[in-house]
């Protein structure tokens, strides 16, 4: 059972260190694509923290001994930068919205990387993968607030399912 856990964890790593990157440059395209602003700084911040996402989670492969997947990181390489080129072109309200969604799936992810790494005993790593979910809660917080009254919201809430 220990090794199921062990390779459930390694495998949400692997989709985290992609994830995380894809999602860091579709927020500097984001925040470049902005007037100054609070809510630039805030989506700059957000990037930034991404970044450091990022980094824990090689960490924590490299001391299991993993390495990130390298056909993942090209596929979310290229997502990242097409979502961030996006940003400039279609508008404010879907990359917001998008992005939120996103963020509620990280909240779960590294969630469920906890409960594995708790399974497996690995305090300080449960402990590091509940405080990077707190954060991804944060950034969700953040983008439904932006999107919150938009009028686009209610129809576009029927087809994805996010709110
Ligand atoms: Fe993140
Ligand atoms: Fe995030």
């Amino acid at each position: 059972m220990e090794s199921d856990a062990r390779k459930n964890l390694i495998r949400i790593l692997q989709n985290a260190h992609a994830g995380e990157m894809a999602a860091a440059y579709a927020y500097r395209g984001h925040w470049k694509s902005l007037k100054h602003s609070a809510e630039r700084q805030r989506i700059k911040q957000i990037e930034a923290e991404e970044w450091t996402h990022r980094e824990n989670v090689a960490r924590w492969l490299e001391k299991f001994g993993a390495k990130p997947n390298r056909w993942r990181e090209k596929i979310f390489w290229t997502i990242g930068r097409s979502l961030g080129l996006t940003c400039y072109v279609s508008g404010w309200f879907f990359p917001m919205y998008f992005a939120g969604r996103l963020e509620s799936q990280n909240v779960q992810e590294y969630v469920d990387a906890a409960e594995f790494a708790k399974e497996i005993e690995m305090p300080d790593c449960f402990e590091e993968m509940m405080e990077m979910s707190r954060i991804e809660g944060e950034h969700e917080i953040f983008f439904r607030q932006t999107v919150t009254g938009h009028r686009l919201l209610p129809l576009t809430k029927r087809f994805f399912r996010w709110s």
